[in-house]
């Protein structure tokens, strides 16, 4: 089989993002491919904890399929510094992204690798034709990639969401204008997960 396509990498030189006195960035963003599963599990298990399966993100991805070809990893002498996936999501009448998991191991923090991950999935995503893409989280941080805080109230995630952390990004000129509703599964890929998430599944 032939290797995953090699979409950026830095091997010998510094990206800008990267910190003076950084450690030297030499990894390589490649597209997801299966033998990443077992190490991308470990990573997000260390990254978020058992804690995650009671997240409103997790739920919305329970029992449906990621979008395979956004599924993007930062690997280094052969090591797994970095993952990142998106799903797809309804909001109101439309489908859309939900950007995550994205985690970085630990000593391998602030070198621009999450960056530079959901860059380039931004890049893909854009590319495949999706109109938009939301998330749940830190807008100081998601905000270095494009992301803003949607009008409370507008996009509302399943369960306790902190609604100034739901935040979004357009991928086309205004998609986020008329983005509005609960944001649910689009469909169910895995019918053995059909009532563990208690989300309407349309
Ligand atoms: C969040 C995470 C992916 C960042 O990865 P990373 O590779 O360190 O990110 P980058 O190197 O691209 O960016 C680091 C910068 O973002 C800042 N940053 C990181 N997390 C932040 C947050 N939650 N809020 C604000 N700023 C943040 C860092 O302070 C650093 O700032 P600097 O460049 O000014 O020093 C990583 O910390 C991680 O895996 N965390 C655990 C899982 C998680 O929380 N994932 C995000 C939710 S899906």
């Amino acid at each position: 089989m032939l290797p995953p396509p090699i979409l950026s990498g830095f091997s010998g030189a510094e990206p800008s993002h990267v910190r003076e006195g950084a450690k030297e960035a030499a990894w390589t963003i490649r597209a997801e491919t299966p033998d990443d599963a077992a190490p991308i599990a470990a990573l997000v298990e260390r990254g978020f904890g058992p804690g995650r399966y009671a997240k409103s993100a997790y739920r919305l991805r329970e029992g449906v399929d990621q979008v395979a070809a956004l599924g993007f990893v930062a690997v280094e002498n052969g090591v797994l510094r970095g993952s990142v996936r998106f799903w797809p999501v309804a909001v109101g009448p439309r489908t859309v992204l939900l950007l995550g998991p994205l985690a970085v191991e630990t000593a391998q923090r602030g070198r621009g690798i999450g960056v530079q991950l959901m860059e380039t999935g931004i890049a893909a995503a854009r590319g495949a034709g999706w109109p938009a893409i939301v998330l749940v989280g830190d807008e100081p941080y998601y905000a270095r990639v494009g992301f803003s805080k949607l009008p409370p109230g507008r996009v509302r995630f399943p369960g306790p969401v902190d609604s100034s952390r739901i935040l979004g990004l357009s991928l086309s000129a205004g998609a986020l204008l008329n983005l509005s509703g609960e944001v649910r599964r689009p469909h169910l890929d895995d019918p053995v997960c059909a009532g563990g998430a208690g989300l309407a599944a349309q």
